[in-house]
């Protein structure tokens, strides 16, 4: 093993001279957290005992910090932190007589709670309370559930770490196995820690640093074993060659939209894809077949993967997607039913989360983009550890019966039914063209805000780069991309829609909004002019609905068009012929395309903006002017002049239109296509006829 395969070490005395006991735990759970060697992400977690004072009786008192329910220790902040009493969570072990009051035991940490802290202690509370050592770590290292999940991982943890760690064989955490790792811990002073069969490591220490240190020097050690002990090549080689990289990328879109059409029929999905180099190696090697249905080990890469990844062909036809998809489903069943209890919960979606295409990569579905991509990133892990534990021994899975007990287990549903209802958009994919600009970006943000994931599609990369990255804040930064595209070159429109499918796996909205305004008299419109305004206002929509139509319609699952239009495409105005006519071109666009989508499910929608001037660039340059001077008032009175004109004198704002682009986006308008929505504060002369 090369010195830079090794984990460094990330502590800084003089950075840490300066922090208090919370301060430290917190220190060290987020270097252990800022590398996914060392724990996945959400995985894991890190407790210090520290004296404090008591609220109310304010004598000193020993509390357990250790990270609560959820959250990550890479990026938790102390808030993340569940703090309880010593002396009652002690106490709870003379009131646990037996393995059914397991479940009952978590809801009594509950009591235990030390300064009305709201964060909800987890099941590994326990584990961490009961080792008599100031400092504990908890973490799911690839290069020690490798050993774990060795079929001899008990003989296997004695050969790699001599006699300084444990070893207990898999049991669901919770206080029975607290009380016996930390029996463990006081029987035997000459351990640094245990390795938890198929599960992860516990390490423990009485400072900070020590702790810190002595989890990555077990986790360096136990990979460097790995690397000296394993057989090569790993996965017994390639049973097939990968293909060449933009190969494996059509394959990739042309599966993506076709599987999740498949799987999002009782939730929406959302695609990741990834053909790294440690996935490819699995998927091409001749071992695929038979480690990939054993699932994987480790508690936290089950739950996120599924019981197990769907193996499909680069070239699965339909008719073949669908046969893989329903014997999947139909297995997922027997296995619901093989170890359901009297009392478990009803089964979930049947449908495989990660799915392997040799030569390929890995395609991995979920209710949204960060949920997707972490569950690859899972999946990577568990592919580390099948590399690991098949290296040196025969890995082995979690037993079928213990990972039911978990996916379905009551207290697990019981959080899962606390969750949020899901927003109206969640797991749609939205297309904006013009997405940069004052109505796209309101549009953006109201779809973003509903759940959508968005693409944002515009030909001005600076405005492109600001809006990613606002909305990658507010947002989520999985859940934006942009593409620098033309709406007016068939080329660019086909490498967007492409990217979108790849970056998302499909798509469901798609707002034709691109824009801009030139204007002149009919006898002074040149043929340039004329052509500018016909290119990207109806030609440019009719490329984009076209592209967006088509990756609908291969989904198979319907979809929503909404076209940003104008108060112009209805009525005539002075001044602006190339610019109406293009408009009134785009309506009736959208009146042809719902007619033919509507057999499929596609609806077409057309949204009238009028006067809206904030946030438009449209309305920052030429036309401005122009329009101020046939008004005959200055700039700055343009838009108290259009409240006025309209009807109800209401200025519109992005905004406005933004909420009808969400209103026809949405189910809420599921029973509507080829109509017109006018957002304009009332205008006569554009009421529909
Ligand atoms: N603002 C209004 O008063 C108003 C009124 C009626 C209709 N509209 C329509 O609303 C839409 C959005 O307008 P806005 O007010 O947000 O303007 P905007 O200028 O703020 O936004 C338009 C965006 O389209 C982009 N774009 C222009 N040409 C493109 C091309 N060839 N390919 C890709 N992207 C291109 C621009 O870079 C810009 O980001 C336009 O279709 C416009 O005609 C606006
Ligand atoms: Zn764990």
């Amino acid at each position: 093993m090369t010195s830079s395969n090794l984990i460094p070490s990330l502590w800084d005395n003089s950075k840490a001279s300066t922090l208090d006991e919370p301060g430290l735990l917190l220190y060290r759970s987020n270097l252990l957290g800022s590398d996914l060697r060392i724990t996945n992400y959400g995985g894991g977690n890190t407790s210090a005992k520290v004296a404090m004072t008591d609220p109310l009786t304010k004598q000193s008192v020993e509390v357990l910090w250790v990270k609560g329910s959820g959250g990550d220790i890479g990026s938790m902040e102390l808030d993340g932190f569940a703090t309880l009493y010593m002396d009652k969570l002690a106490a709870l072990k003379d009131l646990y007589k037996s393995r059914g009051q397991e479940d009952e035991m978590v809801h009594n940490l509950n009591h235990c709670t030390f300064n009305l802290n709201s964060r909800a202690a987890s099941i590994d509370t326990c584990l961490h309370g009961y080792v008599p050592y100031a400092h504990v770590d908890h973490v799911h290292a690839d290069a020690v559930i490798a050993i774990a999940a060795a079929k001899d991982s008990e003989r296997l943890t004695k050969k790699v770490f001599g006699g300084e760690m444990g070893y207990l064989p898999w049991q669901r955490p919770g206080i029975d196995l607290g009380i016996k790792l930390g029996r463990m811990a006081a029987e035997h002073p000459e351990y640094v820690g245990v390795v938890l069969g198929s599960h992860g490591l516990f390490t423990w220490a009485k400072t900070a640093k020590d702790c810190y240190d002595t989890t990555l020097r077990i986790i360096n050690k136990a990979a460097a074993w790995l690397e000296a002990n394993a057989k090569k090549p790993a996965f017994g080689g390639e049973a097939v060659a990968g293909l060449k990289a933009d190969a494996r990328e059509a394959v990739a879109l042309r599966l993506m939209p076709e599987i999740r059409g498949r799987i999002s029929k009782s939730e929406m999905k959302v695609g990741h894809f990834t053909d790294a180099p440690e996935v490819l190696e699995f998927v091409n090697s001749r071992m695929l077949g038979e480690l990939a249905p054993l699932g994987t080990s480790c508690p936290d890469h089950f739950l996120r993967t599924k019981i197990r990844p769907l193996i499909v062909s680069h070239d699965a036809s339909a008719a073949a997607l669908d046969q893989l998809i329903a014997d999947y489903g139909d297995g997922y069943s027997a296995y619901y039913e093989r170890c359901k209890h009297v009392n478990s919960p009803k089964m979930r979606d049947p449908n495989a989360v990660i799915y392997l295409i040799p030569q390929v990569g890995m395609i991995s579905f979920a209710k949204d983009k960060a949920t997707a991509r972490v569950a690859a990133e899972f999946y990577v892990n568990a592919i580390n550890v099948m590399r690991g534990a098949s290296g040196v021994s025969t890995y082995v899975g979690l037993p079928e019966q213990e990972a039911f007990n978990i996916e379905y287990w009551l207290l697990e549903e019981a959080k899962l039914r606390r969750m949020p209802k899901a927003k109206d958009l969640a797991g749609r994919i939205a297309f904006i063209t013009g997405g940069a600009g004052g109505i796209g970006s309101a549009s953006a943000a109201r779809l973003l805000g509903e759940g959508a994931c968005v693409a944002l599609a515009d030909i001005d990369q600076a405005s492109l780069d600001d809006a990613v990255a606002k909305f990658g804040a507010a947002f989520g930064k999985d859940n934006v991309r942009g593409f620098l595209m033309d709406v007016t070159q068939e080329n660019h429109v086909i490498k967007a829609m492409d990217d979108t499918a790849l970056a998302f796996g499909g798509v469901d909205i798609l707002v034709n909004n691109a824009g801009i305004t030139l204007a002149a008299n009919i006898e002074d419109t040149t043929l340039d002019l004329w052509n500018k305004n016909i290119s990207i206002l109806a030609t440019g929509y009719f490329l984009v609905g076209r592209e967006g139509y088509r990756l609908m319609k291969r989904q198979g699952m319907g979809g929503s068009m909404i076209f940003i239009a104008s108060k112009n495409a209805i009525a005539a105005s002075p001044g602006a012929s190339a610019y109406c006519t293009a408009k009134a071109a785009e309506v009736h666009l959208a009146r042809c395309m719902a007619l033919e989508g509507a057999p499929t499910g596609i609806r077409v929608n057309v949204v009238n903006p009028d006067a809206v001037l904030r946030g438009s660039k449209i309305w920052q340059g030429e036309w401005r002017q122009q329009r101020a001077a046939s008004n005959k008032i200055a700039e700055d009175e343009l838009e108290e002049h259009y409240r006025k004109r309209s009807l109800l004198q209401r200025s519109v704002f992005p905004e406005d239109i933004a909420e009808a682009v969400f209103f026809f986006a949405s189910e809420r308008s599921s029973k509507s296509t080829g109509n017109f929505l006018n957002v304009d504060a009332g205008n006569a002369v554009s009421f529909s006829r």
